[in-house]
């Protein structure tokens, strides 16, 4: 077998966290969550097996990658190798259309791209529920990212994580999202290792996952009725609770930079003087606040002093671009 495929996939932010596993081995979530895809923050992935190919290999926007970045993607081409009953090795070429320095750089749009490409290389054909529960063993992040606009993950109950999938939540809300990237700085904790050890040691884990069934109703509900104060502060509540289980942990992890709460502040003053914005932040310090178009750019321009700034619209699905298997 010598096939090959191209996928694109757009990176998702959560409104509603996901932080924490019940099963680390197959990657099942303790908690739903609920995310909504980015238009403009995409990775575009080609993986070509070759049977000439000793190893697997990864180029990441051109370059060789880390140790531990190839050996999560081999990992998981051997789930794709598996299921296809195949042996070959493969090369991947994965590269964001967004800077990567500005650490932006996501698992979701990574896994959700090449369970796409991977499965198509390996002239599978799966649909959107199996590609979801597939794209969940590399990043649960992942599995939303299959899909356009607002989706939610399911948390699952079978130990088996068959029913541990996104779908998507249909709605033509023109919600916006902006990001306002902050420092760079030191490398924050990978979340894997942030929420194993935030489940681990934190006094405030199991408050957190008990949390998380109402917040996903509240959300869905917001969605359904556009009510974007309810959304917004569902979405503010689910990141400030996920953080401060994180805060609680014994040796405790933060992502918060300063920049980050000066992020917050800004968005609360904006709120006060009647724009709608609220906040959310994942594991790393950038700001992201949730708003609706009209105010996007006030929203922007106000956090500029912090760095470089996005404003994204809801996503398109990840597509298969180019197939030759
Ligand atoms: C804070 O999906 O990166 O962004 O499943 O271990 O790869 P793994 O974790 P990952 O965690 C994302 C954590 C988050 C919240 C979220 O996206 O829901």
């Amino acid at each position: 077998l010598n096939g090959k495929a191209t996928a694109r996939a757009n990176t998702n932010i959560a409104l509603v966290k996901y932080w924490g596993k019940r099963d680390a081995a197959l990657n099942l979530p303790a908690v739903g969550s609920l995310s909504l895809t980015l238009e403009g923050l995409s990775t575009r992935t080609s993986v070509a097996f070759d049977g000439k190919a000793a190893a697997d290999s990864l180029l990441l926007n051109g370059e060789p990658a880390d140790p531990r970045a190839l050996g999560r993607i081999a990992r998981f081409l051997d789930l794709v190798r598996a299921r296809a009953g195949i042996k070959e090795h493969a090369r991947v070429e994965s590269a964001n259309d967004f800077p990567t320095a500005a650490g932006l750089a996501s698992s979701a749009s990574a896994f959700a791209a090449l369970a796409l490409a991977a499965t198509r290389a390996a002239g599978l054909s799966l649909d959107d529920r199996e590609l979801s529960v597939l794209a969940r063993r590399g990043s649960g992040s992942a599995a939303r990212s299959i899909f356009g606009g607002f989706a939610e993950m399911q948390r699952g109950q079978r130990a088996d994580g068959e029913d541990s999938f996104a779908t998507p939540i249909a709605s033509d809300w023109d919600i916006r999202l902006v990001i306002a990237a902050t420092v760079t700085g030191p490398k924050s904790t990978l979340s894997t290792d942030g929420m194993r050890h935030t489940a681990e040691t934190s006094p405030y884990y199991d408050a957190w996952v008990r949390m998380s069934e109402a917040d996903l109703k509240t959300a869905r509900d917001a969605i359904a009725r556009h009510d974007l104060e309810a959304l917004g502060t569902v979405t503010e509540a689910s990141c400030l609770s996920m953080h401060a289980s994180a805060m609680a942990a014994r040796p405790a992890v933060v992502y918060f930079h300063g920049a980050t709460i000066e992020g917050w502040r800004i968005i609360q003053e904006l709120r006060k003087s009647g724009i709608p914005a609220w906040f959310t932040c994942d594991a790393g310090p950038h700001v992201k606040a949730l708003t609706v178009a009209k105010h996007a750019s006030e929203v922007e321009q106000a956090l500029a002093r912090l760095g470089r700034t996005w404003i994204c619209k809801p996503g398109p699905r990840a597509e298969v671009l180019e197939v030759n298997a």
